[in-house]
């Protein structure tokens, strides 16, 4: 492997920073940064330099980044995005194309490559199968709870709670053992930072594989019933395939719904009437669900793409080979599209927000996220009576850093039972 062996002798382009610095960071806690606003009131595509000097296409518009998202002109091909990024060695560059490091991580793929790998997984997170995950979810969401109240009347809600219920429900599902977490959140933590260079990423890649291979190699010899035995058993997907979907889907799987349930929770304590408004009201669960999504749309940093052929997108020309950035977080405040859209209205009538994307990439695992959400801020409110913030709003540590936006660490407290 190239990649644990390679020592950056300049300064290297960073991984994830598809746009320069400001379009990442916040002056509120819950607003796309001002940058992004200012530059989605210009128009709904736009191109700027990004911040390696590199242009991208911004598209902030909702019905432009939906047009985007459901053309497959625009590629999801990793190894276009590759060939389009300034300052990788060759090497790095063979490396990040090469078999083994792409092979079945078909959410950087196009038809008909993604379909083969996607058919494979939809029938594992339909609602039905999902939904029967539901009683589950719901225990180890109060075995955390439990954990909490046995602790005292305050904690980090991030590192007790919003990191460990989506982590345990997708190791249980995919049959990885929770009490290695260690390896892969620090792994996946340090992938996802904005400025992680190449080399970097390539080292943390190496260590997530061979991870995953050791566990693919056990389960081969002594399948279970978790879904990469499954895949094992019931498809003939290679080594590198099967690791590389399974990594997809342990990373994918704890990340985003991590920051979901973190700043989800430190939106609401800073939206005390829409707080209480759920309160009075558990059965509004859904509907503030799909708010906080559109709402904070944590993927701040992509989907991206590269157009294959001229396409004109909102009266817009794009030109073949540009790379293309959608903006979650703009498209689902963008004013042409929502009525009062800076608002956080947990009643909300539910509306085709973009927080899972569109298109042949959209989230696999949206039915789990929206459960484990449901589920998870329906108990935090019900059993932690009194629930607050320990310090002030402004000490919350934001995520400005990293490709997934929330917020680092949430202290709470709430009243002694
Ligand atoms: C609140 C939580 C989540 C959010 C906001 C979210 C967001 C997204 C978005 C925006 C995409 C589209 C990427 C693109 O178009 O390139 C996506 C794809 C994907 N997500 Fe999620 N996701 C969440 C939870 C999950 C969970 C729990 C899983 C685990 C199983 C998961 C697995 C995936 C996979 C495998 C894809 C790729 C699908 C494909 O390419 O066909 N996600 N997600």
């Amino acid at each position: 492997m190239t990649g644990a062996t390679t020592t950056p002798d300049r300064a290297e382009p960073s991984f994830r920073l598809p746009l320069p610095r400001p379009f990442f960071d916040r002056d509120t806690p819950f607003d796309p940064p001002a940058a992004l606003r200012e530059q989605a009131a210009k128009g709904p595509v736009a191109e700027v330099t990004n911040g390696e000097g590199t242009k991208v296409w911004l598209v902030s518009g909702h019905a432009e980044a939906r047009a985007v998202l459901s053309d497959t002109r625009f590629s999801s091909d990793l190894r276009r995005l590759v060939s389009r990024m300034d300052g990788l060695t060759d090497e790095q560059r063979d490396d990040l194309m090469s078999e083994e490091s792409s092979a079945g991580s078909f959410i950087s793929m196009d038809p008909p490559d993604h379909t083969r790998y996607r058919k494979l997984l939809t029938g594992q997170f339909t609602v039905r199968r999902m939904r029967m995950l539901e009683p589950r979810i719901a225990e180890i969401v109060d075995e955390r709870i439990d954990a909490m109240l046995a602790g005292g009347t305050s904690a980090d809600l991030v590192a007790e709670f919003a990191l460990p219920v989506p982590s345990l429900v997708i190791c249980e599902l995919l049959g990885v053992p929770y009490e290695q977490r260690a390896e892969f959140q620090e792994c996946a933590a340090k992938l996802l930072a904005l400025d992680v260079p190449i080399s970097e990423v390539l080292t943390l890649r190496d260590r997530l594989q061979d991870f995953m291979r050791g566990l693919v190699l056990q389960k081969r010899r002594a399948p279970g019933d978790d879904l990469i035995s499954g895949l094992i058993t019931n498809s003939d997907l290679n080594d590198n395939e099967l690791v590389n979907i399974a990594n997809l889907l342990l990373i994918a799987g704890h990340e985003t719904t991590a920051n979901m349930l973190g700043l989800g929770t430190f939106a609401l304590l800073e939206h005390p009437e829409e707080l209480a408004a759920l309160r009075a009201n558990p059965e509004l669960a859904d509907r503030a669900v799909e708010e906080l999504l559109r709402h904070l749309s944590i993927i701040h940093a992509g989907p991206s793409r590269v157009a294959t052929e001229d396409i004109e997108v909102g009266g817009v020309l794009i030109p073949e080979g540009s790379t293309v950035m959608i903006s979650v977080p703009a498209a689902n405040r963008d004013p042409g599209h929502w009525a009062d859209p800076a608002a956080l209205d947990v009643a909300r009538e539910r509306g085709p927000h973009l927080a899972f994307g569109h298109g042949v990439h959209q989230c696999l695992g949206q039915q789990l996220a929206r459960i484990e959400m449901t589920i998870g801020l329906t108990k935090l409110l019900a059993r932690l009576p009194g629930l607050r913030l320990a310090v002030p709003a402004e000490d919350v540590p934001l995520r400005t850093d990293m490709a997934i936006y929330g917020v680092h660490a949430l202290p709470v407290a709430w009243d002694a039972p």
